[in-house]
């Protein structure tokens, strides 16, 4: 062990195929497909789109990368993944119906918030759509992507970032406030084989049943855990900013913004900023 950035840190944990394995549910490992593990990627969610469209790469294929050169948000944001320390982790999924997406950004990220509850990492919250967030810092972040095709098979591209250790020469390059397992656990993050394993014990327990359930089995621990209701917020939509206090989430996942023109109003996009100046 070392000491860095005040805290003790580990010698790094490689991701390692049978340390996953062993830690899933019977359940997941009788679901799971192929677990690839790169060293280096342009972004796990580029490589699942890309073999989304061959039918023989089965649902439940799992993606990860101790680095992206190429990592992605939402909004068409870079996402940073220096190497060796974090999470990325893409898994491809495919629906029948297309209304079986509905919500379910926000349905992963009760998945997430779960399965580090069960990591033991208290205090975690969300904020809309789908940021995971600690104390107002980001600490991870989802991105769905659904593949387009023509027939009735609807393939989609789970993505998640989770910052396990972020190293301090390349906190520069994040643009907003971030924290990282490590801050959080003073130095003692969870094993990412083992949080990976729960991760994916939650969404295999998620997916399967969701276009039957949708968002309804998972709307209150979202509500639960949604850190900003009732605060000021500015949400960025097709170049408006649109004021108002953050009232919650509907049933189906929309935004319920009480605007300061037009009261109470609903909204499937945009990007939420918090006000610090009101
Ligand atoms: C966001 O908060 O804007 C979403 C971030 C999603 C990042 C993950 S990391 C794994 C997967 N691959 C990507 O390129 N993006 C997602």
């Amino acid at each position: 062990m070392n000491l860095k950035d005040g805290y003790l840190t580990r010698p790094l944990e490689a991701l390692d195929e049978l340390a996953i394995r062993n830690e899933l549910s019977p359940e997941t490992k009788s679901r799971i497909a192929e677990i690839e593990i790169h060293a280096e990627l342009d972004s796990t969610n580029s490589r699942l789109m890309r073999l989304a469209a061959c039918d023989s790469v089965p649902l439940g294929t799992v993606c990860l990368a101790e680095c992206q050169t190429q990592g992605r948000g939402r909004i068409g944001r870079v996402w940073h993944t220096p190497p060796g320390g974090n999470i990325c982790l893409s898994l491809l999924w495919r629906f029948n119906d297309f209304n079986a997406f509905s919500g379910l950004s926000l349905a992963i990220g009760v998945a997430i918030v779960r399965a580090l509850r069960t990591a033991g990492v208290e205090g975690v919250g969300l904020k809309w759509p789908n940021d995971i967030l600690w104390r107002e810092r980001k600490l991870g972040g989802i991105l769905v992507e659904v593949s387009g095709e023509a027939h009735d098979n609807h393939s989609v591209v789970i993505g998640i970032g989770l910052n396990v250790h972020i190293p301090s020469d390349r906190a520069g390059d994040i643009d907003q406030a971030w924290v990282d397992l490590n801050q959080i656990t003073g130095g003692h993050p969870p094993s990412r084989n083992q949080l990976i394993a729960l991760l994916l014990d939650e969404l295999f327990l998620l997916l399967p049943n969701y276009p039957m359930q949708g968002l309804q089995s998972h709307i209150e621990d979202w509500r639960q855990w949604h850190c900003q209701a009732g605060q000021r917020a500015v949400l960025h939509l097709g170049g408006k900013a649109i004021r108002g206090v953050v009232s919650g989430v509907s049933d189906d996942g929309l935004l319920l913004m009480d605007c300061d023109e037009g009261g109470l109003r609903q909204f499937a996009s945009g990007d939420l900023r918090l006000r610090a100046d009101d």
